[in-house]
């Protein structure tokens, strides 16, 4: 969902970095052969995500929720040269289009994929992160907010990806069976609540938070 008029938007887009080539090689492959190739975060927020990672410049990445590898290049754009960037995705059929991508990038032996519930993966990694993109299952924002914080440096950096939920996170009449949604509003109060970070939520296409651990 976009948040402001479509053209405005493409403005926007217009006046942004290019998409890399191997970006859009690897969208175009996505889009031929995987399934829900929309929840790749595309050309404009990549971007983003790539100043970012430039303006904090991390030893060590974490990624939740690798989906084809996307976000993952564009969050190597920024990271140290004897950097790592760990990305845990639980479908096992996108491993090896990812490395097939992360093979073709710059950073093929800084580039760690974990396979499984991240829930299960975060615990064991016996690391320490400058910035974390949290973007899979939108039920447990909270829970890996508190399985990273304490791997987190002081400064580090935590985005969170979808948090305005295409809006559905101001209606208080959600469905039953939608766990997303009040999930994102517990997730978006604790971010805001809770001392060890300051955070800023920026509306960039579906939401997207910022938050510093002080
Ligand atoms: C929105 S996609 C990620 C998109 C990717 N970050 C990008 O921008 O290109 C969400 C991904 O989270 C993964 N996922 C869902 N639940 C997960 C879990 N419990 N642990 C790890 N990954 C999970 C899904 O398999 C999916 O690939």
């Amino acid at each position: 969902m976009h948040f402001i008029p479509e053209e405005l938007d493409d403005y926007v887009v217009k006046h942004t970095e290019d998409e890399p080539e191997l970006l859009q090689q690897l969208t175009r492959e996505t889009y031929q052969k995987i399934l829900q190739p929309r929840m790749l975060s595309g050309h404009y927020q990549g971007r983003i995500l790539s100043m970012i990672s430039k303006l904090v410049n991390p030893k060590n990445i974490l990624e939740i929720g690798t989906y084809t590898g996307y976000s993952a290049l564009c969050l190597a754009e920024g990271m140290q040269d004897n950097g790592e960037l760990h990305t845990i995705d639980v479908n096992e059929e996108l491993v090896d289009f990812q490395r097939k991508y992360f093979d073709k990038s710059d950073y093929a032996s800084q580039i760690h994929q974990h396979l499984g519930s991240a829930l299960d993966i975060i615990p064991k990694l016996n690391k320490t992160f400058d910035l974390v993109f949290i973007d899979a299952d939108k039920d447990n924002y909270s829970k890996y907010f508190n399985l990273i914080i304490d791997k987190l440096n002081t400064g580090g950096i935590i985005l969170s990806d979808n948090v305005l939920w295409s809006g559905k996170i101001l209606d208080k009449t959600f469905k039953k069976d939608d766990t997303s949604t009040p999930a994102l509003i517990a997730y978006n109060a604790l971010l805001k609540n809770d001392t060890r970070v300051e955070t800023v939520l920026l509306p960039i296409r579906d939401g997207l938070t910022i938050s510093r651990k002080i």
